[in-house]
């Protein structure tokens, strides 16, 4: 059976006390839009529709970037959210199947819980995702009749008889697309709220004679977000996660709880990871390679048997082949080294090609902008770049070249070549002794007056 997603985006997320719309707020490196598109993904749908409202421009474009080919629905108004999936029928116009709705704010629906729920379709017109909720809130209630879902009463709407119910809404919602969009247009906003409610397709669908069914899945999974508090906790959880994953792939975390993952971080196995490591989005590292404690990698790839930290920066376009070494307080930034490549003290190699087997000497520099443009620079196989030079680019040098230590390169090395970019040494006999003594001197002078 086809699948299309609605994933409810328009909401300003005023409890979050930010410019940023809440779905843009990061969890684990990614919006939080991007994780509930991740979690719908498993279904492999045919066509994925997100709805904006506020900062749509801004949603629109985080949407794309996390999964291209998404369509939009624009939600003018934010009216409640049967009116927010009504907007989504331009976009779904022409698809027959089933819809499933998701919120851009809740992230952590698992593939077994949407696979469930699909499954469950197959009893009832209409599939609500549901929890057992341990404090249940301000959450919707969901109203049985023994095993079938008679109606869904929001908070505000309420009796006290109702609100003694436990098991709650999570706001996931599976049914026929045209179904689903005859039910909202049907939906009234007559209730506490003015507002329209997507929950009370369930009222309508059994007036229709139709049946409403439940899945359960465990309280976390449901997790909406709201504030910086519950932001937080969703980054703790996360992360906890994603340790424990880690560590069931063979990767060793020698301290777990201190190392942070992306949601699309990937680890081979035996990969070794020290204490205090941060993990960026688009970090791919792959087997046995080793990270040493206090680094903090992004968007860049770590090849088998290299060598990272202690305390190095990989950031985006950095691209380490196998057996590369990368030490400590060292930054590389869209740059190629090639295998057996070693810069291993206090150097930047930023716009840059380092070949097989180079060695950049302790405090190297590729001098890559000059204040309006960055500029390349090529390190040869097997040149040896000699500590301290600073190579402005572009240049090239080349091939089995060195260079001298603290030498300014301006100019290309040519293979083979050594370069001396640096003033010439001269040594005065005696001068150093005879200095101080004058020094002293003026010293006692100045103590005296
Ligand atoms: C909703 C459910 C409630 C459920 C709870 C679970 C309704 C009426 N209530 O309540 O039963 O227990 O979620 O978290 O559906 N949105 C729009 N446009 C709108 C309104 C909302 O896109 O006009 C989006 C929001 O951005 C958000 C989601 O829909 O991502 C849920 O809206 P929200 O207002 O948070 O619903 P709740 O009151 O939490
Ligand atoms: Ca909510």
């Amino acid at each position: 059976m086809p699948l299309s997603l609605v994933i409810l985006a328009a909401g300003q997320g005023s409890r979050m006390n930010s410019d940023l719309p809440k779905v843009l707020h990061p969890l684990a490196g990614a919006p939080l839009l991007a994780h509930a598109l991740r979690a719908g993904a498993v279904l492999e749908p045919e066509r994925v529709v997100v709805v904006t409202g506020h900062g749509a421009e801004r949603v629109a474009r985080a949407a794309q970037d996390a999964e291209p080919g998404v369509l939009i629905a624009h939600q003018a108004e934010q009216l409640g959210t049967a009116h927010a999936v009504a907007q989504a029928r331009a976009a779904l116009e022409g698809f027959s199947g089933d819809v499933v709705v998701l919120y851009g704010d809740t992230p952590f629906v698992s593939p077994e819980t949407l696979e469930a729920l699909i499954a469950a379709r197959s009893r009832h017109a209409v599939v609500v995702l549901g929890f057992e909720a341990v404090d249940p809130g301000r959450y919707g209630r969901l109203v049985m009749q023994g095993s079938a879902l008679e109606r869904i009463v929001e908070y505000k709407d309420a009796s006290a008889q109702e609100r003694s119910i436990t098991l709650c809404n999570s706001g996931v919602v599976c049914a026929d697309a045209a179904l689903l969009t005859e039910l909202v247009d049907a939906v009234g906003n007559d209730n506490a709220s003015g507002e329209y409610y997507l929950t009370d397709i369930i009222a309508l669908a059994r007036a229709r004679g139709l049946t409403a069914g439940v899945v359960t899945c465990p309280e976390p999974e449901t997790l909406g977000i709201n504030t910086r508090t519950e932001l937080s906790a969703a980054e703790a959880l996360f992360q906890s996660r994603a340790r424990a994953e880690a560590l069931e792939n063979g990767v060793t975390l020698i301290a777990p709880e201190t190392v942070f993952f992306a949601l699309d971080t990937v680890i081979g196995r035996d990969a070794l990871v020290g204490p205090n490591v941060v993990f960026g989005p688009g970090v791919t590292i792959e087997s046995g390679a080793e990270i040493r404690a206090f680094c903090h990698l992004e968007g860049c790839h770590v090849s088998r048997d290299a060598v990272v930290g202690p305390f190095a920066r990989l950031r985006p376009g950095a691209e380490l082949a196998e057996g590369v070494r990368v030490g400590n307080f060292v930054e590389i930034k869209n740059a190629i080294l090639d295998e057996g490549a070693k810069v291993n003290h206090l150097s930047y190699i930023g716009d840059a090609h380092v070949g097989e087997g180079a060695n950049v000497g302790a405090g190297s520099v590729t001098v890559n902008y000059d204040g309006v443009m960055k500029h390349h620079t090529g390190i040869g196989e097997r040149a040896f770049v000699g500590s301290g030079s600073m190579l402005v680019a572009p240049v090239k040098v080349g091939a089995g070249a060195m260079t001298a230590a603290g030498s300014v390169i301006t100019a290309d090395v040519p293979d083979g070549a050594l370069a001396l970019g640096r003033a010439r040494q001269e040594n005065k006999a005696g001068l150093a002794l005879r200095l101080r003594e004058r020094l002293l001197a003026l010293k006692a002078r100045k103590n005296e007056d």
